[in-house]
């Protein structure tokens, strides 16, 4: 184990190994990464895909829109990376400065709608499952710049035409949106995992429509991603992940994945492996600005790398009967059982007087045990 291959499902964002390093106060510190090299090196790294936004590959302009997306196509060829999921850029350009499906500003949200639309065609033929919303730019600064309540119904007007279009089409891919707090708003629309699911609902066709839930986006805002993951899991809606470290409430980090939060790093590989999440395993981080060439293929090679031990130590962790009778004493699988037995009502449990809540409020659950057999799994000392 720790040596990645295709089957383990690995991919990274174009815009993330492509990052030059700009930042609010810095010019880039690397210099550009054509795509053909980007996807042999991914390839010979053992990654299976790679994902990109419309502007990534061709610019803004798109002026050898054909030339890149034949270039790209060679390369695939060449390496057999596959193209797992494809998403629009809506929030570059300063036409989206008040966003794209949500700006005040009508004949941005028809432009915005075209330029997804004509991307989604190239998703299709590149073979993709997944396209990615992420609305960075759907927000405000200031409370009375946005009627939220209008936002909504047209955020929802605009997935109702995606999803009939890719029927319409019959094309067989799914959308996920990619919830985030703030940054580059000040408050962007869809803000957490649970707002996202919660407008999803109200879609005209919500079979279509899941997440792309980031790491550190919901980390950013204080929650934690394993509990976010495993309702997202819960309600069938994790269409695909995006794996990177956050350190704590701040600017949004995107620092190689466990390189935040370990612990709940290692939770989350736990949950996914045993939930049988079978989708991509996508990275979306920035190799630091102090890198250069060497140090992103560097940091590439440390998310994969990481994952994989982590899968290897979450699997050590079950197989230990140490953490099993740890389990049984905090009574973790005894959560799986139906409060009330088969048949029996309302009217039966309040009738039942046997318990002894004072008997019941003696017992240790044993929690600080079990995290640090959990902890000593990951340190590699058991
Ligand atoms: C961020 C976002 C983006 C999106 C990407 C996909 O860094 O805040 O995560 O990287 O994932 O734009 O649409
Ligand atoms: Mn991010
Ligand atoms: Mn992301």
């Amino acid at each position: 184990m720790g040596v990645p291959t295709p089957a383990d499902k690995f991919s990274f964002g174009l815009w993330t190994v492509g990052w030059q390093g700009r930042d609010p106060f810095g010019e880039a510190t690397r210099p550009e990464l054509d795509v053909v090299e980007a996807v042999h090196r991914l390839a010979e790294l053992g990654a299976y895909g790679l994902s990109f936004h419309d502007d990534d590959l061709f610019g803004f302009a798109a002026t050898d829109r054909e030339r890149q997306i034949d270039r790209l196509k060679t390369a695939l060829a060449e390496t057999g990376l596959v193209i797992p999921m494809v998403t629009t850029n809506l929030f570059s350009h300063p036409v989206f400065k008040d966003g794209g499906f949500t700006s005040n500003d009508r004949s941005v949200r028809r432009f915005a709608l075209r330029k997804v639309l004509r991307n989604i065609e190239l998703a299709a033929e590149l073979g993709a499952k997944t396209y990615v919303l992420w609305g960075g730019r759907e927000g405000a600064e200031y409370d009375t710049a946005k009627d939220v309540r209008a936002a909504l119904d047209r955020y929802r007007e605009a997935m109702n035409l995606l999803t009939q279009f890719v029927t319409d089409r019959g094309y067989d891919l799914r959308f996920a949106i990619e919830p985030k707090p703030n940054e580059p708003r000040g408050d962007i629309l869809l803000p957490t995992i649970g707002h996202a699911l919660a407008f999803i609902t109200t879609l005209d066709r919500s079979d279509l429509v899941g997440l792309n839930p980031e790491v550190g986006h919901e980390q950013m805002a204080g929650l934690n991603f394993v509990h976010g993951i495993a309702q997202a899991l819960w309600h069938d809606k994790l269409f695909h992940i995006d794996l990177n470290g956050q350190r704590s409430i701040k600017y949004d980090q995107d620092l190689v994945f466990g390189h935040g939060d370990l612990m709940n790093a290692f939770a989350l590989v736990d949950l996914l492996e045993s939930a049988g999440y079978d989708g991509p395993r996508h990275f979306d981080y920035k190799p630091s600005r102090t890198e250069d060439i060497t140090g992103v293929w560097d940091s590439a090679k440390a998310n994969m790398r990481t994952y994989l031990l982590l899968k290897e130590r979450a699997l050590a962790f079950r197989a230990d009967p140490e953490v099993q009778e740890a389990l049984q004493i905090a009574g973790v699988d005894e959560l799986k059982k139906p409060t009330l037995n088969a048949g029996e009502s309302y009217d039966d449990l309040i009738k039942d007087d046997s318990f002894d809540a004072d008997k019941a409020g003696e017992r240790g659950f044993g929690f600080v045990r079990l995290n640090q057999l959990a902890l000593e799994h990951l340190a590699g000392a058991r």
